[in-house]
This record gives structure tokens, C-alpha cells and sequence, in this order.
């Protein structure tokens, strides 16, 4: 095949209408954090363990296109010793992977960070790819404050964000394009709208001078939303607008799928923003999710390390795939939360 036919390849699949995309790429030291709070130990075996229970949930790939991996996880294997990528695929459900090296401080800034990685990722994703991922994962990170994102955390972040996108579309690896700004402070909704709209025109500009094709990217941005800590809470309503707006100001129709990540958002809020938002009318994108917390963390409690519990820990996310796949067509309503949804 290709370059342009496997870019092509995936990235119809991961903008199927209705689908969304799995984030189980989170590193060693995060997903223990998140073990540890609901008591469940943290070694290669549980976090394989709770990997395939996501992955195997019976009929999640009628909700989910794409599942992002962490390195380890691409290299394990099921019960019955089939490589996670080839399970995957198996069920129409394409393989990614997080190719970032996380976050370290920006030099000549006031606590900003910047994404590292770049440093021998041709030859990293031409391994994964050997492995089977047809996407790949960066994720930049700006936080709210009254002197932050600055102008060079916001310029260094997009070329960066761009640098590893070229490098992705060069091997016929889907990038997705993460910047995530944090919802952790105490700024209103107005305020991260001032935000964001600066910081994702600097990633489409810095992705337009990389030649990247936009054809062939997943955007996954924040939505627009008050801080966790802000008094005044925006509706769902508000959330929705704001979001639409500045997508709508800053994200070229050329790309196809944009795809949030929940952020510390509640499941159900999630789930809510999104669907109001595809209540909007007329989008030039598709509107999808790129849960992690908002897909997982009801099935990762409900699991607690029990092998007893896996059948409700599966039906805990696969009611969230399908809640979110509706809120994805605009056709969610509260009332479902209520509902008893079975995965069969
Ligand atoms: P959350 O949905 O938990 O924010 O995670 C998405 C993600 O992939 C962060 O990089």
C-alpha cells in the first residue's frame, strides 16, 4: 500500500460517524496512580489484565474505531496469547499508540511544560508500525493562569505537536494532535476560551509550515469549559457553544474527525458536552470522543482487581462506549444514564 492509502485506511475508520476512539495508553506511573485509588495493585500482570478486559468488552468495536496503547500493552498479549495489536484488529478495531515521552519543564518559563520525544521517533514508529499501530498519540499541555500559556510555551508546543505529525504522516501513521488545555485552576469559561483560540490557531499555523496534511489528522482538543475550581460552573449549553466556536475559528474543514479528551470532566458531563454539541447543527468535522478517565473509570472501580467482577466491569464500559458512540450522532439523552444497558 501507500503512504497516501494507508493514511487514507485509517483515517476513514477512526472518522467513522458514530465511533470513537479508546484511550488506554496511560504510562506505568499513571495508571498506577489511578489502580491505587480504587485499591488495585499495579504490576505488569493487572495492568495486562485490566487492558484486555477494555479491549474484549463484547461489542465495543460497534462503538469504538481506534484504541490508544502505552508501548508495554502493545507488546502483551491476551489470555490465549494473542498480541493486543492482532485482537484488535481481529474486532475492526485499529491499533495506536502514544509515541510522546511525557512532559518536561520549558526552559525560561514560570512552571510551563513542553512534550518531549522527538529525538528517534522515525525509527520508534516504523517498530510500532512493524507491531501493527496504524496511529500514533502526542500530547501537549498548556495550563490556565494569569501569566499562562505564554507566547513561547504556546509557539514551542505547536511546532513541536507539527514536528511529530510530519514525522507520523511520513511513515503513513494517522497523528492524532493533542493540546490539551488543563482544567485544573480556578479561571471562568470566558477565560479558556481567550486561551484556546490562540493556542490552536498556533498549531494550525505551525502545521501548515510542516506540510502536514489535514487530510490525515485527528485533532483531539480540551473542550471549552470554567476551571475545576471556578464558582461559576458553565451549563452544558455554554460548554457546547464556547467549544464550537473556537473550533469552528481555528480548525481548517479539511480535518475530518476531531475527538475530545474528557479532561477530568465526570463521565456524564463528558458524554452531555459532547452530544449538545453535535445538537448544534451543521459541523464541517465529525464531533467524537478520545475518552480515557470518562470511558474507563467506572469499569476500573467496578473491576477492583476482581476476576468475579470483570462481566459488570465490561458492562460499565461498554455502556459508556455506547452512551458516548449516541452522544457522538447528537442522539444522547440523561435519561439513559438511568437505563440498564447490557453488552451482549
Ligand atoms: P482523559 O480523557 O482522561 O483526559 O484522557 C485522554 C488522554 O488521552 C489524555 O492524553
Amino acid at each position: 500500500m501507500t503512504i497516501v492509502a494507508e493514511l487514507t485506511s485509517t483515517i476513514n475508520k477512526l472518522a467513522t460517524k458514530g465511533k470513537g476512539i479508546l484511550a488506554a495508553d496511560e504510562s506505568t506511573p499513571t495508571i498506577t496512580k489511578r489502580f491505587q485509588a480504587v485499591g488495585i495493585e499495579s504490576s505488569e500482570e493487572t495492568r495486562r489484565t485490566y487492558r484486555e478486559i477494555l479491549m474484549t468488552t463484547p461489542g465495543c468495536n460497534q462503538y469504538v474505531a481506534g484504541v490508544i496503547l502505552f508501548e508495554e500493552t502493545l507488546n502483551q498479549k491476551t489470555n490465549q496469547g494473542v498480541p493486543f495489536p492482532e485482537t484488535l484488529k481481529n474486532l475492526g478495531i485499529l491499533p495506536g499508540i502514544k509515541v510522546d515521552k511525557g512532559l518536561v519543564h520549558l526552559a525560561n518559563t514560570t512552571d510551563e511544560q513542553i512534550t518531549q520525544g522527538l529525538d528517534g521517533l522515525p525509527e520508534r514508529l516504523a517498530e510500532y508500525k512493524s507491531k501493527g499501530a496504524c496511529f500514533a498519540k502526542w500530547r501537549a499541555v498548556y495550563a490556565i493562569s494569569n501569566n499562562t500559556p505564554s507566547k513561547l510555551a504556546i509557539k514551542t508546543n505547536a511546532e513541536v505537536l507539527a514536528r511529530y505529525a510530519a514525522i507520523c504522516q511520513e511513515q503513513g501513521i494517522v497523528p492524532i494532535v493533542e493540546p490539551e488545555i488543563l482544567i485544573d485552576g480556578d479561571h471562568t469559561i470566558t477565560h479558556c476560551e481567550e486561551v484556546s483560540e490562540p493556542v490552536l490557531h498556533a498549531v494550525f499555523n505551525a502545521l501548515y509550515r510542516h506540510k502536514v496534511k489535514l487530510e490525515y489528522i485527528v485533532l483531539k482538543p480540551s473542550m471549552i469549559i470554567n476551571g475545576k475550581a471556578c464558582s461559576q460552573k458553565a451549563s452544558v449549553n455554554e460548554v457546547a457553544e464556547a467549544t464550537v466556536r473556537v473550533l469552528r475559528r481555528t480548525v481548517p474543514g479539511a480535518v475530518p474527525t476531531i475527538n475530545f479528551l474528557s479532561g477530568g470532566q465526570t463521565p456524564e458531563q463528558s458524554t452531555a458536552h459532547l452530544n449538545a454539541m453535535n445538537q448544534l447543527g451543521y459541523l464541517p468535522w465529525n464531533l467524537s470522543f478520545s475518552y480515557a478517565r470518562a470511558l474507563q473509570d467506572y469499569c476500573m472501580k467496578t473491576w477492583a482487581g476482581q476476576a468475579k467482577n470483570i462481566s459488570a466491569a465490561q458492562a460499565a464500559f461498554y455502556k459508556r462506549a455506547k452512551l458516548n458512540s449516541l452522544a457522538a450522532m447528537g442522539k444522547y439523552t440523561e435519561l439513559m444514564e438511568k437505563e440498564e444497558v447490557s453488552h451482549a
